[in-house]
């Protein structure tokens, strides 16, 4: 992938989607400046000032990555790789310096990672044992899969919280790994671009594990960044609309996350009532609209940016509270959505993109775009994409509704299945998703807009139940 990259290249040499690589890691959580503190002219001084940190800063609200545009301004230098692995691994970034060069991954691991250990703290207080298995167990540990945890959490709680599970805790856990779906007996819960999702218990807590499958169009090694990813993204960002995660594993044959269980499944299942579950309100609708605002709101905030917003990776707990999940599980199935191959998978992702998402460019705007197509199922109960549908994706029908000639108004749109909206409500969640859905993405509104105009909405529904007491 990055084979002409050594230590003796020059930054300026670094190609773009090696920097984009970067960015993913650098970026959330600020962390470029712990590398732009780090960088010295050959006098000693340090190259960049407070006053240049501010320029970098600003540069997130215009959609540029400042990890790009720091690497682009050090480029001009004579500046290499090596001296860039060296700052990363200085800050303990192994995952990026693993961009960079994939050798450093004998870089040692915290030594409670060396091996995964039967112990479970499932949540988060007394240290817990896992289905009775008390004998030691020899562990190997996968030398392609190692988590690469951010240096703030190695003491003394290394994993911040997280457990390392054996996976054959795991095993047991689901049966097996049993496909059967759920209701055929099995723990089978659903399967995604990068592996299977099985229910399990620990403690007679459910959780869902997701085991990672290598596939033809992601080797192992790209597997390994996003696992990492996954982890190192989810031990700094919590949030009440981010799903919360148990632990992982990786002394298996697959690399394995374990999630909170989300008792009422993906809000794409829920809509289209899989499995006969009730449809969902008007009112609660909203309410998963507003909750997955913040969510975003706060990847935004923090300088991160989804990239596979849709209604399958939004999760509902069973009070129906939203959950944001799969946040650093994105890059391969953005990759392979620019592909041509058609499968179902790469055309539901691609139902969802905005057209610079499309052209591989990164910004929060194209969440928003995503997010006003998930504001359209949850308008309509139509699936993103269907390929026997006039239109295939549900995007281009507001073509259909926006044209006065065109018989389809936006009531003939509405999910039947829902009763309880109101005119004025659904005009304002339709007129927000059509902004959201801008091609240009200067014009779309920012998340902070996009959360206070559903805040709005719902506050009007409120309103209203109190005067019909
Ligand atoms: N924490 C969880 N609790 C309950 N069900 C879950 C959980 N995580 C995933 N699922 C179920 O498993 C399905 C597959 O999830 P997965 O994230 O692998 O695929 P996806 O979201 O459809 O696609 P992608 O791989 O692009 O994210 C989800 O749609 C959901 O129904
Ligand atoms: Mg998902």
């Amino acid at each position: 992938m990055n084979n002409a990259v050594t230590s003796a290249t020059y930054i300026r040499n670094l190609n773009c989607s090696t920097r984009r690589k970067l960015a993913d890691f650098l970026d959330p959580q600020d962390r470029w400046k712990d590398v732009i503190v780090s960088i010295y002219k050959a006098s000693g001084e340090p190259r960049y000032s407070q006053h240049h940190v501010r320029r970098f800063e600003a540069l997130v609200a215009q959609g540029r990555s400042p990890t790009v545009e720091l690497l682009n301004d050090w480029g001009t230098t004579n500046s290499t790789v090596g001296e860039l692995v060296d700052i990363l691994k200085s800050q303990k970034l192994l995952a990026a310096a693993h961009v960079l060069l994939p050798d450093i991954e004998k870089e040692p691991i915290p030594a409670k990672l060396q091996q995964a250990s039967p112990v479970v703290e499932v949540d988060g207080t007394s240290p817990t044992r896992v289905l009775g298995e008390t004998e030691a167990q020899p562990t190997p540990v996968s030398p392609i899969l190692q988590p690469q945890l951010p240096s703030e959490e190695s003491e003394p709680d290394s994993t911040g919280g997280f457990s390392s599970f054996f996976y054959h805790e795991l095993m047991k856990i689901t049966g097996n790994f049993d496909d059967r779906p759920m209701s055929d007996g099995g723990s089978r819960l659903g399967e995604g671009g990068f592996g299977t999702v099985y229910k399990g218990l620990i403690n007679e807590k459910p959780v869902a594990v997701k085991r990672l499958n290598p596939m033809e169009d992601i080797p192992l090694e790209e597997l390994r960044v996003q696992f990492n990813q996954e982890i190192q993204t989810l031990l700094v960002l919590k949030h009440e609309n981010l799903v919360d995660m148990v632990g992982f594993s990786c002394d298996g044959q697959h690399p394995c996350l374990v999630y909170a269980y989300m008792a009422n499944g993906s809000l794409l299942d829920r809509l289209a009532c899989l499995d006969e579950s009730p449809p969902l309100s008007w009112k609660r609708r909203c309410l998963i609209a507003v909750g997955t605002a913040r969510g975003l709101e706060y990847l935004h905030n923090n300088h991160h940016v989804h990239r596979d917003v849709k209604s399958a990776n939004i999760l509902l707990d069973e009070a129906f509270v939203p959950k944001i999940s799969d946040f650093g599980l994105t890059r391969a199935s953005a990759k392979r959505s620019s592909t041509t191959m058609m499968t179902e998978r790469i055309v539901g992702t691609r139902a969802y993109m905005a057209p610079e998402a499309l052209r591989g460019e990164i910004t929060p705007r194209s969440d928003i775009f995503s997010f006003g197509v998930v504001l359209l199922e949850i308008l309509s109960g139509l699936a993103p994409a269907d390929e026997n549908r006039e239109q295939q994706f549900l995007m281009e029908l507001r073509y259909d509704i926006d044209d006065e000639d065109d018989d389809l108004t936006l009531e003939d749109f509405l999910d039947t299945k829902m009763r309880d909206w109101e005119l004025a409500q659904v005009e304002s969640v339709y007129s927000l998703a059509c902004s959201c859905l801008n091609e240009r993405k200067i014009r779309r509104p920012a998340i902070k807009q996009v959360l206070s105009e559903l805040e709005e909405v719902v506050k009007s529904i409120s309103l209203k139940a109190q005067v019909q007491q």
